[in-house]
């Protein structure tokens, strides 16, 4: 396939279309199907491609997605960078709803996903020290703050399997480790876009304070509805974000651990 984009973007739960007047395309991989069409459009005079990861009317939830499919897209595109907004939860008080997390480090609770393009017989291990890319988590962190937006410059986000959201006990483990985000897909994109030199970086919107707070009756423990509700109040803000980072982003130029992630993985 010719070469389509520059950046790509995955939309989330409440985040099915970002961009006007689109080229809707079909993008096949050896991994199967991606989770829907492709939408490519001039952003700032980039090109962008947008995916939503459950696919336009949420068909997928988080354990029947087809990560390695959608980042492989993204790749036969031509997609040196991938902006990953999510709809996710707060584990500490001052994380708020409504605040963007800059997430640089993740934990993974998932489990049965397909997490690597490299299943022999060439055997790879890609670091994943710092999961995130380091340029764009800093273009992204910068971006926020000439916006004016409330951001978190780091966080650490579990990702449990869902689709369930979790029990007391479960959120008050997440949240004794000192972790600040929870959220059901922010694994494994980021490794499967590090395992083809892609950089990636995480915008956690927070929508709910998962099982409720503490100390604080008020606040009702996470429903999809609400999360869809929070969602809808701040999409306005990410939309702005996106498009200042898109804006922002130098595509002829990348200093980071992300653009030769391959060098030292193999013997
Ligand atoms: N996505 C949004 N809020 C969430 C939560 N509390 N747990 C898991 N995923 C989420």
């Amino acid at each position: 396939m010719e070469y389509k984009a520059d950046i790509g973007v995955f939309g989330g739960s409440g985040f099915y279309s970002f961009l006007e007047d689109i080229e809707e395309i079909r993008v096949d991989t050896p991994y199967g199907a991606p989770s829907d069409k492709i939408s490519i459009a001039a952003v700032e005079g980039k090109r962008v491609a947008f995916l939503p990861r459950h696919g336009r009317d949420h068909r997928l939830p988080p354990h029947m997605i087809n990560y390695r499919a959608n980042v492989y897209a993204m790749k036969k595109l031509g997609v040196t960078r991938i902006i990953g907004p999510c709809a996710a939860g707060s584990l500490q008080p001052h994380v708020k709803p409504g605040d963007f997390v800059v997430c640089d480090q993740f934990v993974n609770r998932t489990w049965g996903r397909r997490d690597t393009f490299y299943d022999g017989p060439i055997t790879t291990h890609i670091g994943a020290a710092e999961p995130y890319c380091p340029e764009m988590r800093e273009l992204a962190i910068k971006c926020a703050k000439k916006l004016d937006l409330p951001v978190h410059e780091r966080g650490t986000v579990v990702v449990v399997q869902g689709p369930r959201f979790s029990t007391k006990a479960e959120s008050r483990e997440f949240s004794g480790h000192g972790w600040e985000v929870i959220n059901m897909t922010q694994y494994p994109e980021a490794i499967l876009a590090r395992e083809l030199e892609i950089c990636y970086v995480n915008i956690s919107l927070i929508t709910d304070y998962d099982v409720g707070l503490e100390g604080n009756p008020d606040i009702e423990p996470v429903s999809h509805e609400a999360v869809i509700k929070v969602f809808n109040e701040n999409i306005g803000n990410l939309r702005k974000l996106l498009i200042e980072i898109i804006k922002e982003i130098r595509v002829d130029k990348r200093d980071c651990i992300c653009s030769e992630a391959l060098k030292t993985a193999r013997l």
